[in-house]
């Protein structure tokens, strides 16, 4: 039988789309990943060059891969990754690959740690390697700041608790450190702290959408210190401009985060209102976590970001709709 389209790209994890002359060329780490998914597929459909790094590991979405973006499937942590992106010769990187499971990184924080943090360091080296280049993105994550007894300011100290978000702190210092040494990187590097995001392509073990599963399934969701873990959510859709406008326009860290904060069980009530449905759930531990995490975004606001979905759209959008 011969293979689909989708099928061949998928098999032989490379892709030649055609060079659309005069647009921008972007590389994407992780491109394929729950959130940089959207963003692969909102620069593709803004007709640039879209280069994605993505081993297709835990969260990836290889059914995205149609041809219309280059697709190389590498690991990060491969030193051989450097002279890879080198040769792209991207106009922009956004560096999002890594290890993303808190819980995994708990149980196996040698592979988190070792993978994500060579991971980050072969993006750092390529990237000073390209004196063309207009912007690196590194994509971190509110969890750097550790507890958060008040709403967190990007300049204030990194206290990760768990091998996950000490493996993204690593790479916030990396990205002074270059930004800071090398002239080809100097004023152009970027760093986004995002809050929890939600919606399409997400693993279904993420709270929001377990709660999804929840409702379509009957899953029960395992509840982490009785529901009480605080955070603030915002949906996935919101991303993409918001990279583009950093990618434009930002320097130096970003909290990105429309305040919409709940803990759990406050989720889950609203998750039950906005679509009339039951949500099951069952008491559990987890190790290393953070009660609170909540940012000040008055840096992203300035830059001129206008979110386009509200958490309540959002959340109808994905609940009753996707
Ligand atoms: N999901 C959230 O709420 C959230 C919040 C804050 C920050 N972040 C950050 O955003 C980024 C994306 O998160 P996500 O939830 O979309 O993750 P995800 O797990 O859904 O996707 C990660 C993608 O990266 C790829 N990948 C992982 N390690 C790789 C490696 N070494 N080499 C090549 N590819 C690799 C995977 O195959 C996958 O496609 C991560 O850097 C994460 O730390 C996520």
């Amino acid at each position: 039988m011969i293979p689909s389209l989708r099928t061949w790209f998928r098999r032989f994890g490379k892709t030649n789309p055609p060079h659309r002359e005069g647009q921008p060329k972007v590389l994407i780490t992780g491109g394929l990943g729950f959130i940089f998914s959207h963003v692969t597929e909102y620069f593709v459909a803004k007709g640039w060059n879209v280069v994605v790094i993505d081993n297709l590991s835990e969260g990836s979405n290889p059914q995205i891969i149609d041809g219309s973006f280059m697709h190389h499937h590498f690991h990060m942590a491969d030193p051989k990754v450097i002279d890879l992106i080198v040769k792209e010769e991207p106009d922009y990187v956004i560096h999002a690959a890594a290890i993303s499971d808190v819980d995994y990184s708990v149980r196996e924080p040698r592979r988190t740690l070792e993978k994500n943090i060579r991971g980050n360091l072969h993006a750092f080296e390529a990237c000073r390697q390209l004196p063309n280049l207009k912007k690196f993105v590194y994509v971190s994550t509110d969890e750097v700041y550790g507890e958060c007894e008040y709403k967190k300011k990007e300049g204030e100290m990194m206290n990760p608790k768990n091998p996950y978000s000490c493996s993204k702190a690593v790479g916030s210092l990396m990205r002074i450190s270059y930004d800071n040494t090398y002239d080809s990187l100097k004023g152009k590097t970027a760093e986004t702290r995002f809050c929890n995001v939600f919606g399409p392509r997400q693993d279904s073990a993420k709270i929001t959408s377990a709660i999804k599963r929840s409702m379509d399934e009957g899953y029960s969701i395992p509840l982490h210190q009785e529901g009480k873990g605080y955070r603030e959510y915002i949906y996935v859709k919101n991303i993409p401009p918001a990279i583009e406008l950093i990618l434009e326009r930002g320097q130096g860290i970003y909290n990105m985060t429309l305040n919409d904060g709940f803990t759990v069980s406050e989720l889950v009530k609203k998750a039950e209102e906005v679509t009339g449905r039951t949500v099951t759930t069952h008491p559990s531990e987890r190790p290393g976590m953070d009660l609170k995490y909540q940012m000040d975004s008055t840096r992203i606001r300035e830059l001129g970001w206008n979110p386009v979905y509200t958490f309540e759209e959002g959340l109808k959008e994905y609940l009753c709709d996707e």
